[in-house]
């Protein structure tokens, strides 16, 4: 089994990664934490592949178990579903010993998160991520957060799981654009830290079916995510890497509202872009963004920017939370692998972006 450790300031835990890791989650729950009651928070459409497997590897193992089972889809992501979830565990007299599990995507994840960060000013959980994107992602890091109507992610805090539990099997049954969704990111650690990676996956389609390389590709990017988190714990700096491609990926999403594209999506179109750009600009060696481009395809992942007015993107772009008074930091890779931050002046936003788009 890979295990990787993340410790911070105050908190450390564990990431476990093996192929089939689920068939021995009780028994391994039961070496790691005291808790005796546990609830799962899963949706309906991973509770149909896995909720009553890792139910019964929780109830075999003499853990008193509870299961919540909420529609998939970004809009449970809400305080109202959070609302809900606090009741059920009232009602299953859940106390500050009892555990949550977050079994799926990086919905149930956040939501998760977010609950037992607030339910009796904190309770203990653990991640069991899902989707790809998940697993490479959005279950280490440790923000939790739901979704505002006026916008996503508004309402929420930094608050790590006690463990994080990856079984790259559960690929299997994840529908082929979320998979690619999920490789966008991947790429991207390539992209920001390892021409190793980028190479690997260039010469070797990754696939759900093949779970030894899978594995592989998930340990080198939680590693990856390790390392950024450890030295920017609260996304005050350094962690500003992990999105490459994502302003001008956000700023696509927030274009079409969240429809037309998915945040892989999005990220893929940013980070073909963006380097195309600092290309022109000489920031970047002249193939990385053909390099890019190659490898998006191979993915079933979109490059070109959306045939729509340039200054509607550039719109959202400078509305996007991260454009401060200094101007904005561009994540620009100077190769494949070697990333670095190139801070605009708000005024020059526009013509730094102009060229491309
Ligand atoms: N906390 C973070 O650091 C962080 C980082 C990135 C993204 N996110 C958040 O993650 C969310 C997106 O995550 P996502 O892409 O995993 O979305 P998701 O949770 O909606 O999962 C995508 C879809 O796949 C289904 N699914 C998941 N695993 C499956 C499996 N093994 N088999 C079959 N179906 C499966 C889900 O039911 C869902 O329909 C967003 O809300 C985003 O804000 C958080
Ligand atoms: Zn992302």
């Amino acid at each position: 089994m890979k295990n990787i450790s993340i410790n911070l300031k105050d908190v450390s835990y564990n990431i476990f990664i093996e192929e089939g890791l689920l068939n021995k989650l009780g028994s391994l729950f039961k070496q790691n934490f005291k808790s005796k009651k546990v609830v799962i928070v899963t949706d309906d459409n991973v509770n149909k592949y896995y909720g009553d497997k890792v139910l019964e590897q929780f109830t075999l193992n003499g853990f008193d178990t509870h299961k919540i089972v909420l529609k998939h889809g970004e809009k449970s992501k809400s305080l109202s579903v959070a609302e809900q979830i606090y009741g059920e565990l009232v009602e299953f007299n859940i106390n500050r010993d009892s555990m949550l599990v977050a079994l799926g995507g990086g919905v149930i994840g956040d939501l998760t998160g977010f609950v037992a960060s607030t339910f009796l000013r904190g309770i203990k959980y653990v991640q069991i991520p899902t989707s790809l994107l998940a697993q490479v992602d959005s279950s280490v890091g440790g923000k939790v957060a739901v979704n505002l109507n006026q916008g996503k992610n508004l309402v929420g805090s930094f608050y790590h799981p006690s463990a994080v539990f990856i079984d790259p099997i559960v690929l299997n049954t994840l529908e082929k654009r979320f998979f690619s969704d999920g490789m966008s990111e991947v790429i991207k650690y390539g992209c920001i830290k390892d021409e190793v990676l980028f190479n690997r996956l260039d010469n070797n389609i990754a696939t759900p079916d093949n779970e030894k390389f899978m594995e592989e590709i998930i340990y080198t990017c939680c590693n990856i995510k390790k390392m950024v988190v450890e030295k920017d714990e609260k996304d005050l700096g350094d962690r500003m890497i992990l999105n490459f491609g994502h302003t001008i990926g956000h700023a696509i999403e927030k274009y079409y509202n969240f429809s037309n594209y998915s945040h892989g999506e999005g990220v893929a179109i940013g980070m073909y872009n963006i380097c195309k750009i600092s290309e022109s600009k000489g920031l970047t060696i002249k193939d990385v963004s053909d390099r890019i481009r190659k490898i998006l395809i191979k993915y079933n992942l979109p490059y070109d920017m959306p045939n729509v007015e340039q200054d509607e993107i550039l719109k959202a772009i400078k509305t996007d939370k991260k454009t401060m008074d200094k101007g904005l930091n561009f994540i620009i890779i100077e190769d494949i692998g070697k990333v670095f931050l190139h801070n605009v002046k708000s005024e020059d936003i526009e013509q730094f972006l102009k060229m491309n788009l």
